[in-house]
């Protein structure tokens, strides 16, 4: 039975893009079926991959109901994506009609056979993208920088996710909150650290164990449009996101 997991944080920057490729790339790397979706309009994962985007199906058609998700698919040399582009920056305004909520959950039924698990990365923003995301999600993983803004917007977060349990998914789990570019010596990030855990505990989640550590091969391997795992193998970064893949297999994700 594939798993639907969420990468989500409404604040920018906090590595969600980053933790849907890693993640992505080191269950591939475990043997698994993986497919990455882009929920974003900004297309920063469909970039990072090297997905087509001008000519190709998108994640927007698919909510449309233009093509299906596996005619959108893409089977780049590093892995499976529904690419995104700017056309889906329109899609709050544009989809109005009730049993929106229910757009990405209905597209996928035909595709998650095929796929152990399906990782959608989601847009810096609470709208009806990453209601979506959370509707069709088994679970939901929070990355967070280990600094104090990150803390701001945690409760409309939650809200969201709450409201999305009672009217769409009740089985929705939030997994844990993901510390990233975290750095040991730098006593912010460990007041950060005992922070977020107090937030996890309201949320009724936990801090995984694993923090990832900032690094700038991370950025160079997107850019590069590489496989991380590949591209920096011994790099600090790279080997806490193994790590990360490591330590959700072990609690069953
Ligand atoms: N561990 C890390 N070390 C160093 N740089 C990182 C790390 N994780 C992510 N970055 C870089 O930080 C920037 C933001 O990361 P990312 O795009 O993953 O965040 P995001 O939450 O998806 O942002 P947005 O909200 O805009 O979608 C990127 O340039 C990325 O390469
Ligand atoms: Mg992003």
């Amino acid at each position: 039975m594939s798993k639907t997991i969420c990468i989500t944080n409404q604040k920018g920057g906090v590595g969600k893009t980053t933790t849907t490729y890693a993640l992505g790339l080191g269950f591939r790397t475990k043997g698994f079926k993986v497919l990455i979706i882009d929920l974003d309009p900004q297309g920063n994962l469909s970039f990072s991959v090297g997905a087509e985007t001008d000519e190709s199906l998108t994640i927007y058609e698919v909510l449309k109901g233009d093509c299906s998700a596996e005619e959108a698919i893409q089977h780049t040399p590093i892995i499976d994506i529904i690419p995104s582009n700017i056309i889906l920056s329109g899609v709050d305004l544009e989809f109005t009609h009730t049993g929106r909520e229910f757009l990405l959950k209905e597209a996928l039924l035909n595709v998650q056979n095929k796929y152990d698990y399906i990782i959608i990365d989601t847009p810096p923003s609470l709208n009806i993208l990453t209601i979506n995301a959370f509707t069709v999600s088994d679970k939901i993983i929070i990355p967070m920088i280990a600094d104090i803004f990150s803390l701001q917007g945690i409760t409309q977060l939650y809200e969201t996710i709450d409201k999305v349990r009672r009217y769409c998914n009740p089985s929705i789990i939030i997994e844990g909150i993901l510390l990233t570019r975290y750095n040991k010596r730098a006593i912010l990030s460990n007041e950060i650290k005992g922070t977020a855990e107090m937030i996890a505990r309201e949320l009724n989640t936990m801090v995984f164990d694993t923090h990832i550590r900032s690094s700038i091969s991370i950025q160079e391997a997107q850019t590069k449009q590489e496989n991380l795992y590949y591209y920096a193998p011994r790099n600090s970064a790279v080997t806490d996101y193994m790590k990360f893949v490591e330590e959700l297999l072990a609690i069953g994700i």
